[in-house]
């Protein structure tokens, strides 16, 4: 450790240690917070502020169009900022550059850290000096994003302190989302770092020629999408869940014999994530022109679990959900079991709840739908917005994290219908066709991941069985790889036999992701 920053925390502890300070320090606690280690410097916030402090505060949005913003820092006063787009880049969409001045500091150890956000990016910087800084973005991710930029301008959010130590260690996780080759290897690397994978090159054809007359009713789809913004979400869903396969989708064969697809989170014209059965012919389209290279194996049902699938009970399940939105509700919570146990570092509950809330400021109609709903059912409250949800939870004595831990209701009904993640809407279906026999009452589809999906032992596991024109003749898989240049990879498949109450309290932790038997 660096001397200065030893010294510093010596201070600190010092001043800490002393309530009743008798000697004045040159600069207040809170202005070193940045500096020092994150496990230093949240205790310390913890113990002084309240859980509302540590939220990032909205400065203002920049825009070229809309003259500069001004404003007063934690550090520096009279602060201004303004925004110019700048041309020429190899997508033919240009970039911006911000400017942002700085006034003068009120103690030569404070800091000021920024985050800027578009719905599309996430960057941030710090100041420790007064003077005239720049920020570039040498392109925006796609067209959309210059238009948002244009009608809505880039957030800046001054984040607590404390929170730059959690940010810099984010800092590989950052190129995952772009669109490009670059960005794809970075998922690639991230997954081979920090879960194991390896993306072995399959032989070619990397795409199967389907027979639909070999597929059946209850056979699932585990997509993994690489590259783009939807391959970076996957990628961290994957790391903290630690799933092989970051997407879901059911095969529905009909009376008549043809071949559907049953999908929570498909994208409609609008640009909307909704529950969706298409035939299967349409969805394979869609997989094969998406951008996000997506890897897909079909596991085939286990043929005595399909002697006793109830395609009657299936469909109209199925049918009932078709239309409704994807579950967001319940999507992060089906991760969040056990306190502590579950935020791979350096996510913790204090990065959660700062996305959150810039979140709130960029997409208030979505951040409604994400998360104020789900933690208001949590505490049995109605419409309260993140900060009322804070308050409330302060009043009762229990802590943010501990809110979060609160499992979600398979019951739960919310203003836009019963939630439903990918995976969730499949093990619905499963439990309606009678897959899970006379335990399906007690189990909460809402807590499983789709790790705990290709975890149950209820598929083929006889590799003779396998329809022929699976995997290109490679015979290394028990299931059946239809898309992709990687070799899928589904550690424990087909290996835990469904029990009662299961996963509900059930830690998930890199690089292993050990699960103890019956949590
Ligand atoms: C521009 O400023 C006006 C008035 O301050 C505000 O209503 C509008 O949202 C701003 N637009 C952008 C793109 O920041
Ligand atoms: C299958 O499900 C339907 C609809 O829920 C039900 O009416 C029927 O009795 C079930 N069939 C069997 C064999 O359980
Ligand atoms: C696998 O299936 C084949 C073809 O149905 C069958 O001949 C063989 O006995 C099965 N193997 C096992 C281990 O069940």
């Amino acid at each position: 450790m660096q001397l200065p920053k030893l010294i510093t925390i010596t201070i600190l502890l010092i001043s800490l240690s002393n309530p009743i300070n008798s000697f004045k320090l040159p600069f207040q606690v809170n202005d070193v917070l940045p500096v020092l280690p994150r496990q230093i410097s949240w205790p310390v916030i913890n113990t002084f502020g309240r859980a509302v402090d540590l939220l990032p505060s909205f400065v203002g949005t920049i825009s070229p169009t809309n003259g500069s913003v001004v404003w007063n820092g934690a550090c520096f006063g009279g602060n201004e900022a303004r925004m110019e787009f700048t041309e020429g880049d190899d997508r033919g969409l240009g970039g911006g550059v911000i400017y942002l001045k700085t006034g003068e500091a009120h103690s030569w150890t404070c800091m000021d850290l920024y985050v800027f956000a578009t719905p599309y990016r996430i960057t941030w910087d710090y100041y420790f000096t007064a003077r005239e800084h720049t920020l570039a973005f040498e392109s925006w991710e796609e067209p959309a994003e210059l238009e948002y930029v244009k009608q809505h301008g880039v957030s800046v959010f001054l984040m607590p302190s404390g929170m730059l130590g959690t940010l810099l260690s984010l800092v590989d996780v950052l190129p995952l989302f772009s669109n490009t080759k670059y960005g794809q290897n970075a998922n690639l690397a991230f997954l081979k770092d920090h879960m194991g994978a390896t993306f072995e090159t399959r032989s070619q054809p990397w795409t199967a020629t389907i027979d639909p007359n070999d597929v059946h009713s209850g056979d699932f789809l585990a997509v993994s999408k690489i590259r783009g913004r939807w391959g970076g979400f996957e990628t961290l869903e994957k790391w903290v869940t630690g799933a092989f396969a970051g997407h879901t989708a059911v095969c529905m064969k009909d009376d008549q014999g043809n071949l559907w697809v049953g999908e929570s989170g498909h994208e409609n014209e609008k640009g909307e994530e909704i529950i969706v059965v298409i035939p299967w012919d349409e969805w394979w389209e869609l997989a094969l022109r998406d951008d996000s290279n997506p890897q897909i194996a079909l596991l085939p049902l286990h043929p005595e679990i399909r002697a006793k699938w109830n395609n009657t009970a299936a469909w109209e399940y199925a049918l009932s959900m078709s239309g409704k939105p994807y579950g967001y509700h319940n999507m992060i919570f089906s991760w969040i079991d056990t306190i502590g146990e579950n935020y791979p570092p350096p996510i913790d509950a204090h990065l959660v709840i700062s996305v959150m809330s810039m979140w709130a400021r960029m997409q208030p109609a979505y951040a409604a739908n994400m998360w104020n709903e789900a933690l208001n059912m949590r505490l049995g409250t109605e419409g309260l917005d993140l900060y009322g949800i804070l308050d409330e939870t302060e009043k009762r004595g229990i802590s943010f994290d501990e809110l979060l831990t609160i499992p979600e209701n398979d019951d739960w009904v919310y203003s836009d219908g019963k939630s439903t993640t990918c995976v969730a809407f499949i093990l619905q279906i499963y439990k309606a066709a009678g897959v899970f026999g006379h335990i399906a009452d007690s189990i909460q589809v809402t807590e499983f991941t789709i790790r705990d999906a290709y975890m149950l032992k209820i598929f083929e596991n006889n590799q003779t069985r396998l329809p022929k024109w699976c995997n290109n003749g490679d015979a290394k898989l028990p299931f059946c790889q239809i898309l992709g240049k990687y070799r899928m990879e589904l550690p424990q498949y087909n290996t835990l036999e469904p029990y009662s109450n299961m996963n509900e309290y059930c830690p998930s932790l890199p690089p292993t992701y050990e699960r103890p038997t019956h949590c």
